[in-house]
């Protein structure tokens, strides 16, 4: 009877072992730290600033933005982006306009500034960090699988 126990023990400690260290692998993934520890938080890192206008994934994306955003405001009073991009802006800026879409309601009526659903710029449009990705991107551009 006591070894039929020890049996039973032994074979539940090492299922139980067994699972913990699956687990452990399966969620270690991209935290790269045990789950008791608290990892120290990554640096920063620098943001594209190229100001080379990038190319669009499919017609409709939203460009990415090529230049720095770090402390531009966007609020109800202010609209750091707008300084540059609004329509009478871009003379001195020479930044690219927001579109003719930005100023379209849900209607498609165009108003004479920026609709409000297209007010919050960095809701679609983001700037790109140097850094190495987690996870590699296989993106295909719909113009290579035509030539395929
Ligand atoms: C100081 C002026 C200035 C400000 C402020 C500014 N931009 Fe720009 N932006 C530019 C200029 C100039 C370009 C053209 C490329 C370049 O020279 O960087 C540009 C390019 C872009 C592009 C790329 C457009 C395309 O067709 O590829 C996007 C998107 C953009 N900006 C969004 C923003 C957003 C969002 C903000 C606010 C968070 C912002 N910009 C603030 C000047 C500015
Ligand atoms: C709801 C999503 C959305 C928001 C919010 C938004 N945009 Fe856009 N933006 C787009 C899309 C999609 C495009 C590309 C197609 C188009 O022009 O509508 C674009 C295009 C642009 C372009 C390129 C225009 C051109 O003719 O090449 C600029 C510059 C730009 N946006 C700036 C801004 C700024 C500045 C704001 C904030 C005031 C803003 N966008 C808010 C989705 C958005």
């Amino acid at each position: 009877m006591k070894n039929t126990l020890k049996v039973v023990f032994a074979i539940v400690m090492s299922i139980g072992l067994g699972s913990v260290s699956v687990a452990q692998e399966s969620i270690n993934a991209l935290r790269d730290a045990p789950l008791n520890v608290v990892p120290s938080a990554p640096l920063m890192t620098k943001m594209v600033n190229t100001d080379i206008r990038e190319i669009r994934g499919f017609p409709e994306q939203p460009p990415i933005i090529p230049h720095n955003i770090r402390g531009y405001q966007i609020d109800l009073n202010s609209n750091k982006c707008m300084t540059c991009h609004s329509r009478t802006a871009i003379g001195q800026s020479q930044a690219p306009m927001v579109s003719v879409t930005h100023f379209m309601d849900r209607e498609g009526q165009v108003l004479s500034n920026v609709s409000p659903r297209r007010y919050f710029c960095t809701q679609c449009h983001v700037p790109q960090h140097i850094t190495k990705p987690p996870v590699q991107n296989d993106f295909v551009d719909a113009e290579q699988l035509h030539k395929n």
